[in-house]
């Protein structure tokens, strides 16, 4: 069997599976919440997510009733763009994950010194406070004293990759949202890296994510059962390992991620990038092709921060079924998902969110289903980016927590105006990383991904519910431009 690794925010999941990539058993074991100690701050403890994925590897293990033996390879993906700081063996600080926002000085900084002409040139994307790049030199100017200690600087997944190897090592598609990285050529960018004074040796070796970058040690196989030797192939960050695990490997098919963060996601034989920056063009998982993603920050975490906030202890589905009791459109309510800010295609880290055109006779069912199609309709902004771009889209591929709601599905087909497909297995990121492992045997990503994957449900939009949409989507975007001012006044409070 073969065993995918994925290290998300809210839990880390082990996931096993057969030489046709059938799914055997999964395991999840749960992280500690986020620490936010200001608004928009954001941090992990990279131990705690070694200790999740051990429970996860062992749980599933036992729930497989398999030895490590039984594993050929390990595949890892993990929640992107969160720096971790490494002096020798040891953590220096919590990491600063994905949606922290801390950085706008960093980033004006990177801007000034390098140019913003030439930090698209050099990487193929715009410098944002949510890559890694500004993180590290936010702990620069703000914390020398732990600065001086950086021996090495790792992404989430390749931190657990580090504990479970001993390798420092990571690969491009996880690589891509580091800012100093060059996407066009796949190798580390020496221009950003020189450019900044910042030392090339604390970044880890740069692989292909089907390529093997070490073996599990023999400390290791006695903490969690697994074999030692066992090889560990790069993998990928979460959205290019999720892709490869809803099969989006060639063009014209796109998928929707609706995790913590939302993701539209599509494959691109050639690499092209918006001018604007408003999508991120990285490498693909699969070797020598590239994908382009539009993100809306906020999307399952919208309503997480619903539910713990508002309704403490109610089931999502339960969530769900009282949403669908309130008409398209919420009655008029608009939500805004910028919880964190926004990436697509805002590129805003002071705007916020919140609700827009409330009345006394809106209802608890009304605020959920306008979360659900806010949501969506930042995902649409995304889409028609990719399509500008020339990209071709036919169908949605809809994964993560969000689409595992058929409501949910319903109404994106109507927003995105897309026929939304779902798939056998529903597992995203963990899958694909267990993919990306099982692709050695194949020879690619795309002959793995031909035998695993098979569409099971579809649903097309109503073309009259799309039109209302339509005409939604439209004042949805208007909210935009009339509030940033007024978010820009809020955070200088
Ligand atoms: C992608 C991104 C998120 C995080 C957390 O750019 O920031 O997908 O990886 O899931």
């Amino acid at each position: 069997m073969w065993l995918g690794i994925d290290v998300g925010t809210g839990s880390s999941r082990a996931l096993l599976v057969d030489e046709r990539g059938a799914v055997r058993a999964g395991f999840t074991a749960l992280h500690e919440d986020m620490h936010m100690e200001r608004p928009l701050w954001a941090e992990q403890r990279p131990e705690n997510w070694w200790d999740a994925v051990v429970q996860a590897v062992r749980g599933v293990l036992a729930k497989a009733g398999i030895t490590g033996a039984d594993v050929k390879a390990i595949g890892l993906s993990g929640q992107m763009h969160g720096l971790v700081l490494l002096d020798g063996e040891q953590v220096i600080r919590p990491s600063l994950i994905w949606c922290d926002q801390r950085s706008q000085a960093q980033v004006d900084f990177v801007n000034a010194t390098i140019g913003r002409e030439n930090v698209l040139r050099y990487t193929a994307n715009p410098v944002l406070t949510g890559f890694t790049l500004p993180k590290l030199l936010w702990v620069r100017d703000n914390e020398p004293a732990n600065f001086a200690r950086v021996t090495k600087m790792l992404l989430p997944k390749d931190y657990v990759r580090f504990k479970l190897t001993g390798d420092f090592a990571t690969e491009v598609s996880d690589a891509s949202g580091t800012s100093v990285f060059d996407v066009v050529n796949r190798r580390w960018s020496y221009e950003m890296m020189d450019g900044l004074g910042l030392d090339r040796a604390i970044l880890p070796r740069c692989y292909e994510s089907s390529e093997v970058t070490g073996t599990i040690s023999a400390a290791v196989a006695d903490l969690t059962g697994l074999k030692a030797g066992t090889p560990v192939v790069g993998g990928g960050g979460d959205q290019a390992s999720s892709a490869v695990g809803n099969g989006i490997v060639q063009e014209g098919i796109v998928s929707c991620t609706l995790g913590t963060s939302g993701v539209v996601f599509a494959h691109m034989e050639k690499v092209a990038y918006d001018p604007a920056g408003r999508v991120h063009t990285f490498c693909h998982a699969v070797r020598d092709k590239w994908h382009v993603m539009g993100v809306t920050q906020g999307a399952g975490l919208s309503l997480q921060w619903f539910r713990n906030q508002l309704a403490p202890g109610t089931a999502y589905d339960t969530l769900m079924d009282e949403a669908s009791t309130s008409p398209a459109g919420s009655q008029g309510l608009f939500w805004l998902p910028y919880l964190m800010g926004e990436r697509t295609p805002h590129l805003d880290a002071t705007i916020r969110g919140g609700w827009v055109g409330m009345t006394a006779s809106h209802k608890r069912a009304d605020l959920i289903r306008s979360i659900i199609e806010g949501v969506s309709y930042s995902q649409r902004d995304c889409l028609d980016i990719i399509e500008c771009l020339g990209v071709a889209v036919s169908d949605v591929r809809a994964s993560g927590g969000g689409a595992q709601s058929a409501f949910w599905r319903r109404l994106l087909a109507q927003i995105l105006n897309k026929r939304v497909v779902t798939l056998e297995t529903r597992e995203g990121s963990a899958y694909g990383a267990a993919l990306l492992a099982l692709a050695g045997e194949y020879g690619s990503v795309p002959e793995v991904c031909k035998v695993a994957i098979r569409e099971t449900d579809a649903v097309s939009p109503d073309p009259s519910d799309a039109a209302f949409y339509g005409k939604a989507h439209k004042i949805y975007q208007d909210l935009y431009p009339a509030l940033k001012g007024i978010c820009r006044d809020i955070a200088a409070l």
